[in-house]
């Protein structure tokens, strides 16, 4: 029977190409999103993408009611929950709201999940659960340093949460995102940051396209190569599949209950000044930038030991940073001449 996977923030960057991907391997797809944060135009990507439409619904987990009607018109297998606020400054300033919406929001999902009698679910996290990992590359194995702000301290909470709940019949895969960038190679979605972007590759294709005047590199005396902090940079097509990768894991395995974590990562660092030339060698654009003081809570390098993600799932990435740059720059380009 096809399997029916609920994706809640279907409408967010990582979930939208998500359902592309879904739909590709044969799964049937239901999303929500609160569109809080996203639009639904992307929804409506996704359509032209796959050429059908979406089951959409625009409902916010913290809505217990809301979100047992969705599960009671419907016979979900699994869920994969990532419906959560990801901007690293707001969460200093607004600590309360990022705890009340990503703790909350996985509390009240896993409620409903009980009630309906749904065990299986992918989470969203992230490398931040790591803070700056004393071993790099990093693997699963590495502690959770102190959240280095509360969006971080999100994140770790809920993985915490997470593995007690197994005890109540849960089987949980906790997706450790690096630094997912890019777009689809359709251009028909992509991320769409509201107002001045935090993330480094939106800053970078809305400066090539004259919305900023200039990008500002956070530091370039970092105990680094060339002076500026190292990330693990994953084309967001290949996070995508990778989450059909871990829904294939859940589905073959006989446990009851488990709780089991990987990172999501391709293995490679890359510095923010590597990224910044690759970018303007593909798309032969000029990206006027500068460097300024390091950002407040920055760690200075991290990146993935895929190993564990690679051999349980059998995934590898498809993308080169390459691709990840020239089709995070085609979307960007698609959304202003729209
Ligand atoms: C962080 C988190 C990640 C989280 C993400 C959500 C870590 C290691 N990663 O990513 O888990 O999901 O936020 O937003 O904590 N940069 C500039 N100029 C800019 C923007 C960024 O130089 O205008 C630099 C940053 O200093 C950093 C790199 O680019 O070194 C990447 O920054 P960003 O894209 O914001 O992602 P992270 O901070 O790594």
């Amino acid at each position: 029977m096809q399997q029916h996977i609920l994706v809640t923030g279907g409408a967010g960057y990582i979930g939208a190409h998500t359902l592309v991907e879904l739909i590709n391997a044969g799964y049937r797809v239901t999303a929500i999103d609160t569109l809080e944060r996203s639009e639904f135009r992307i929804i409506e990507g996704v359509e032209r993408i796959i050429s059908k439409k979406i089951d959409f619904h625009q409902i916010d987990c913290l809505d217990a009611v809301a979100l047992n009607s969705v599960f009671e018109r419907n016979t979900f297998s699994s869920v994969i929950h990532f419906a959560a606020y990801k901007s690293v400054n707001e969460s200093v300033e607004k600590p309360l709201r990022y705890y009340k919406n990503n703790v909350g929001s996985l509390m009240t999902l896993l409620e409903v999940m009980k009630r309906n009698k749904i065990r299986d679910l992918i989470f969203s996290s992230s490398c931040t659960v790591y803070g700056q990992p004393d071993q790099i590359p990093v693997d699963e194995s590495a502690p959770f340093k102190k959240a280095e702000s509360p969006y971080g301290q999100t994140k770790q909470i809920c993985e915490q949460i997470l593995e007690n709940v197994i005890s109540e019949g849960f089987r949980i895969v906790s997706l450790r995102y690096f630094n997912p960038i890019g777009a689809h190679p359709s251009a028909e979605i992509g991320e769409l940051p509201i107002g001045s972007p935090n993330n480094l590759v939106p800053y970078v294709t809305q400066t090539a396209a004259g919305v900023r005047e200039k990008l500002v590199v956070f530091g370039n005396d970092y105990d680094t190569p060339d002076g500026s902090c190292i990330r693990d940079f994953i084309h967001v097509s290949d996070v995508a599949i990778a989450h059909v990768k871990a829904l294939e894991f859940l589905i073959n395995r006989t446990e009851a209950s488990l709780f089991d974590a990987f990172n999501l990562g391709t293995g490679v660092g890359v510095s923010v000044l590597e990224l910044v030339n690759k970018f303007i060698q593909v798309t032969g654009m000029k990206l006027p930038y500068i460097i300024g003081p390091r950002r407040p809570g920055d760690v200075e390098k991290v990146f993935a030991n895929p190993q564990r993600i690679n051999q349980a799932f059998g995934w590898r990435t498809k993308y080169t940073l390459e691709e990840s740059l020239l089709h995070a720059w085609n979307w960007e380009k698609k959304i202003r001449n729209r």
